[in-house]
């Protein structure tokens, strides 16, 4: 608790183009959600260079996620917003916990297996120590809720479990997050093969809706979305294509899925694949058009960036102290 308020932690990577999967899995939660707690959202970079980035881009995009924040809705005022580079104690923190995670839980997690799959010349320890870092990240700020889309729930899960082991030791040091997950859209599958999750690193630009598509753009991908030969609009799961594509219509509509299939009860894929295709671009325009705004405006995003890190680190610092006494660090003589 921080006051009166609750306390949610959340983060996205700056890497690759976000998708409308983080915007449906994340983002758009994190709107609904500002009021009601003490938030703090974070660009995270420094879990960015467990894959090798180029310096100038992964900049210029930390900065542009950053940026998105706002132009999404979230108010700097009221909803902490930093770049995790920036507050040293989510690095600090991590390192303790690392010593108090087991290697057989970290070789459990599946995006651990994905990622060293798919950069196999690059298996370093960062990527194996990732979900730890996250773990920090949360913990810092004894964070009570963390909304996230499905991908992430097995890291949730090791960070409950590092936060439980270290508070056995140690009393009550962190308080326990619960993962928050959105009613539909937790997860948005790839619109050329339905079978994955829409992923900002998938190679086929057509597979993802990338949140600055124009809208001949988004509609034309909508066109093209992988579906099947059966010709009815049903929201089961065999039909894996119209179910997704039933969702991301739910969401941006605010209709059920029930809803959605009657109104295109004996319509055709083309038309219901038009419908959603402007939903989505009607979704995403005001957020595109604030972007631009505000990415002019470097004064400003530069006073957010300065004044969020503050206050981050304040409330970092509050918690690192409290765990560096605990595990046996000798006191600063200020
Ligand atoms: P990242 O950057 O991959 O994704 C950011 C958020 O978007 C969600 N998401 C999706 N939701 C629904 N459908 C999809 N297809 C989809 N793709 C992505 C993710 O679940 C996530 O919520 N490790 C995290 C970042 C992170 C973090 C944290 C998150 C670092 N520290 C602490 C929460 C708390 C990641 O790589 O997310």
């Amino acid at each position: 608790m921080l006051g009166d308020k609750k306390v949610l932690f959340s983060g996205m990577q700056a890497t690759g183009n976000l998708t409308l999967g983080n915007y449906i899995g994340a983002l758009k939660n994190w709107l609904t959600l500002q009021d009601e707690f003490e938030t703090f959202y974070c660009v995270v970079d420094l879990h960015s260079i467990t894959v090798r980035q180029d310096p100038a881009e992964l900049r210029s995009r930390a900065r542009k996620l950053l940026t998105l924040y706002i132009a999404a809705g979230l108010d700097p005022e009221k909803n902490c917003i930093y770049y995790q580079s920036h507050v040293s104690g989510h690095a600090e923190l991590s390192w303790i916990l690392n010593c108090f995670t087991y290697m057989g839980e970290l070789n459990r997690m599946t995006q651990f297996k994905d990622k060293a799959a798919k950069h196999a010349d690059n298996i370093n320890a960062g990527l194996f120590t990732y979900p730890v870092l996250m773990a920090a990240d949360i913990l810092l700020y004894q964070a009570d809720v963390v909304p996230v889309g499905k991908d992430q729930l097995q890291h949730l899960e090791i960070t409950r479990d590092i936060a439980q082991r270290f508070n056995a030791i140690y009393g009550d040091v962190f308080t326990i997050p619960e993962p928050y997950i959105g009613k539909t859209g937790a997860k948005i599958m790839s619109l050329q093969d339905p079978e994955k999750k829409m992923s900002k690193s998938d190679e086929n630009p057509n597979a993802s809706i990338y949140l600055m598509d124009d809208k001949d753009t988004i509609i034309r991908k909508f066109k093209r979305a992988v579906t099947d030969s059966e010709a009815n609009i049903a929201y089961n799961d065999e039909q894996k294509g119209i179910h997704n594509l039933i969702d991301i219509y739910s969401v941006c509509t605010g209709k059920t899925p029930d809803e959605v299939v009657s109104e295109f009860a004996g319509k055709g894929y083309g038309d219901f694949k038009l419908a959603v295709g402007e939903s989505v671009a009607d979704m995403l325009a005001p957020m595109q058009a604030r972007f631009a705004e505000l990415e002019k405006d470097k004064a400003y995003i530069d006073s957010v960036i300065k004044n969020n890190a503050e206050k981050a680190n304040y409330f970092a610092q509050k918690t690192l102290r409290k765990v560096q006494k605990k595990v046996g660090f000798p006191e600063k003589i200020r």
